[in-house]
């Protein structure tokens, strides 16, 4: 940042009473967002740039909302209401004053050096073209410096008005300018430097004659002139920086040109996007070099991630944060750590409190919530986790549910290291699985399992023999089951003959396995129940 000529900016001034009436919306209009924050807060950021000693936003219409954003995006901002909006004139005058009542309660002389002046419209403001518009009025030693640009259409913009020596003489509204004055492409940006006394003394004396009866801020610049005072003017480098937002259009049009700024930023600091018109990045994300970005990805908030790891395609992440060659794809994520080589997706939600250590994994239809999941441990296909502590090497099989919600209280569950929870096992919370102990599949658990025991919580199974071939006679189902039953006679009949073991007692062993408790067969994560595969699934 340059230096403001030495002379520390006193003061930086919001103007955010107007009403904002084309954005037909409920929400006053500095508080739609784009990229991450609203319109107030960017041009917040951008003024806190200059580092003023005071920051006060003139609020009027929906001054409740625009106030309680203001005491979360920027504590330390003042807000000064103004009752009726008389013009932009007025609302510094007021700001002015509030300021000077501020200092005064402090025993401190009024406001003296440099104030800033920004509406609250221009949310593409840069701290850089704020920055060297005060450090333009320091060095320069001018009543004023504005902030101008050139734009290829000025209709609604206040003309730069100069002599024939091309010193600033005046701005004049689009509705009071005369067509010679109208053809003029140099406008006013409304973000203003100035020094603090001469704008108290122009202040007073404004009027409202002029086409909207409003006293006009820019008048100001008249009222300096015609007292000898000099005006310096700053040409911003690309006009759409102070392009001022009306209405939905503009507020999209706005977005777009945030949103390639960002991502442009991202890829000349070594980050692979790799498709950017479908990529959005919200302003305070933080993408290390040599992360990789997939199409149709929003990263929001305060999300960030680390090098090598892969993000997309189809994700959307808010306030999460991504480790060292982690890999998530088609997710959602809200507040959710993934630790570093952790994997996420497809079709995985991670809501809030979600933690992945080293090399976890959250996989397909997953979802998360509070919960806290150890070095290489699984959840690897259809469950939901939440309020849980699992501990490391430990697989989920299958359909798990930590049920955790009692239907009035949430309770936690706590899972140790080395564990294998069969599929579809309902873990009733609160409950702790101890170390290296094993869970029969289709179980409901509710009472604790020891290290190393092997829970088994459900229905004996019992088979009615030909059930079908009785009670649907004729069906497919039963002319299936009496092939099978032929056919298994006609195997058994050959292999008694050959001598070696029926089929019929290959599927008796089967069916005592999946119904005893000493069976760890029977615990198996995956599809066919085998431990076994369960770990190997996991991997
Ligand atoms: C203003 C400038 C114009 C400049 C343009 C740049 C004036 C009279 N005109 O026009 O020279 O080219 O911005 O975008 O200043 N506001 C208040 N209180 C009020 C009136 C306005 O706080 O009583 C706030 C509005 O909420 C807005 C800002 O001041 O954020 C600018 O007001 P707006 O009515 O949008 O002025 P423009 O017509 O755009
Ligand atoms: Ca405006």
């Amino acid at each position: 940042m340059t230096d403001p000529g030495e002379q520390r900016v006193a003061a930086a001034i919001v103007l955010a009473a107007g009403v904002g009436s084309r954005m037909k919306s409920t929400t006053p209009k500095v508080l739609h967002e784009l990229c991450g924050r609203t319109m107030l807060g960017h041009v917040i950021g951008a003024l806190r740039g200059v580092e003023p000693a005071q920051l006060v936003v003139v609020t009027g219409q929906g001054r409740e909302q625009v106030e309680s954003q203001l005491g979360e995006i920027d504590p330390l901002g003042v807000a000064v209401f103004q009752p009726v909006q008389n013009g932009t004139g007025h609302a510094v005058r007021i700001a002015l004053t509030a300021l000077d009542d501020m200092a005064a309660a402090h025993g401190a002389p009024q406001v003296d050096g440099i104030v800033v002046i920004a509406p609250g419209d221009t949310p593409l403001l840069s701290a850089a073209s704020v920055n060297a518009l005060a450090a333009r009025l320091g060095a320069s030693g001018a009543a004023a410096a504005l902030l101008i640009a050139r734009v290829p259409d000025p209709t609604g913009y206040g003309r730069i008005i100069r002599d024939e020596r091309g010193r600033v003489t005046k701005i004049v509204e689009q509705a009071d300018a005369t067509e010679a004055e109208r053809a003029v492409t140099e406008v006013n940006s409304s973000v203003y430097a100035f020094d603090a006394g001469k704008l108290r003394t122009a202040l007073t004396n404004l009027t409202t004659d002029n086409a909207q009866g409003e006293e006009y801020l820019p008048d100001v610049v008249r009222i300096l002139v015609s007292s000898g005072d000099a005006i310096e003017a700053v040409l911003v480098d690309d006009w759409h920086e102070i392009a001022g937002v009306n209405d939905r259009v503009q507020l999209a049009q706005a977005r777009a040109l945030l949103r390639d700024r960002i991502v442009t930023r991202h890829m000349r600091d070594g980050v692979t996007l790799i498709d950017p018109a479908t990529t959005w990045v919200d302003v305070d994300v933080v993408l290390e070099p040599d992360c990789v970005v997939l199409p149709n990805t929003m990263l929001l908030g305060h999300t960030q991630i680390a090098t090598g790891a892969r993000v997309g395609p189809n994700c959307e992440l808010r306030n999460t944060v991504v480790g060292a060659g982690a890999v998530v794809r088609d997710a959602t994520c809200d507040g959710a750590q993934i630790g570093p080589q952790a994997s996420v997706g497809p079709y995985t939600y991670l809501r809030p409190g979600t933690r992945l250590r080293r090399g976890a994994k959250a996989g397909g239809f997953v979802e998360m919530k509070n919960a806290d999941v150890g070095e290489d441990s699984k959840v690897p296909h259809l469950s939901y986790v939440g309020d849980a502590t699992i501990g490391e090497r430990t697989n989920i099989g299958a359909a798990t549910v930590f049920v955790n919600y009692d239907g009035v209280n949430k309770h936690n569950s706590v899972i140790g290291d080395d564990v294998r929870v069969g599929s579809d096992t309902m873990l009733v919370a609160p409950i702790t699985v101890g170390d290296g102990a094993y869970t029969a599949a289709g179980s409901v658990i509710v009472e604790d399992v020891p290290p190393g025991a092997l829970a088994v919580g459900r229905a004996h199974q019992r088979n009615v023999e030909g059930w079908v071939e009785k009670r649907r006679p004729g069906s497919s189902s039963a002319r299936a089951a009496a092939r099978a039953t032929s056919s298994a006679a006609e195997a058994a009949g050959a292999a008694s003959a050959a001598g070696v073991a029926s089929v019929a007692d290959a599927a008796g062993v089967a069916s005592a396995a999946a119904s005893g408790a000493d069976v760890p067969a029977a615990t198996g994560s995956d599809q066919n129940g085998s431990p076994d595969d369960s770990e190997g699934d996991a991997s």
